[in-house]
């Protein structure tokens, strides 16, 4: 396309030449129509258009495939502290902690006795002789003469229980030659227990026995007496 454009200059200049010497050559002749001229040459090309209009808005596009996985983010703020849970078994009991230091109260004495009389009918007007020991670990009482004697300053219990078989017997307990309780029973043809108990402050060196006051009486060998300190003074 480049071509015709560079020629163009020369052509122009020739038919200018051409017709100029027409009419000088013959000035007064009628004018009659020449010969049809040659079809003249292309004109220059015309400047470009304007733009054109927007054109209507295309379809939607069809989905795109889904995008690859983006990197792990940084780690989030701790979450709320959730319900408490329920209540665990108990566990083992721990192991026996140690011994702790003796506390401000001596430490208890002890004093206690239980005799049983093992043989029937006991002398009358003396302290009863208990034959068969059960309990004298002090030896506060004493087996020989049927008495006990007060070590530990303090209120005691004592206690009788004596079977019967036969004849009335009264039966005394005794404190230093002083009757403080007693018990009376008649029996015939059977056994009968009658049984006493008291509590009583003693001082140390108190005397305490058990009596029966007749010759005919019927205190059998399953006949007991027993003692023992409640508390101190
Ligand atoms: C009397 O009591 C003693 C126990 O203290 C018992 O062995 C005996 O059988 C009792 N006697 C009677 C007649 O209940
Ligand atoms: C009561 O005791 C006396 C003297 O020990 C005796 O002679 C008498 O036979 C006894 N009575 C009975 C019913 O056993």
């Amino acid at each position: 396309m480049a071509f015709p454009f560079l020629l163009l200059p020369g052509v122009w200049i020739l038919a200018v030449s051409v017709t100029v010497a027409v009419q000088e050559k013959n000035p007064l002749a009628p004018c009659l129509p020449g010969p049809q001229g040659p079809p003249g040459n292309n004109g220059v090309p015309g400047h470009n258009g304007h733009n054109g209009l927007n054109g209507e808005k295309g379809e939607k596009g069809l989905r795109g495939e889904p995008g690859s996985t983006g990197t792990r983010g940084p780690q989030g703020p701790p979450g709320k502290l959730g319900p408490m849970g329920p209540k665990g078994e108990s566990g083992q009991p721990g192991p026996t902690g140690p011994q702790g230091s003796p506390g401000e109260c001596s430490p208890r004495q002890k004093s206690a006795f239980a005799m049983k009389l093992a043989k029937n009918y006991p002398a009358p007007k003396q302290p009863i002789i208990f034959h068969q020991i059960l309990y004298n670990d002090q030896q506060h009482f004493d087996k020989a003469t049927g008495i006990f004697t007060c070590q530990i300053p303090g209120v005691y219990y004592f206690g009788y229980n004596v079977e019967l078989y036969r004849n009335t017997t009264i039966i005394q307990l005794m404190k230093n030659s002083q009757a403080v309780i007693g018990s009376y029973q008649t029996t015939l043809n059977s056994y009968e227990n009658m049984s006493g108990s008291t509590v009583l402050k003693l001082e140390k060196g108190d005397k305490i026995w058990l009596e029966v006051n007749q010759e005919s009486n019927g205190a059998t060998h399953t006949s007991y007496f027993l003692g023992y300190l409640i508390f101190e003074i």
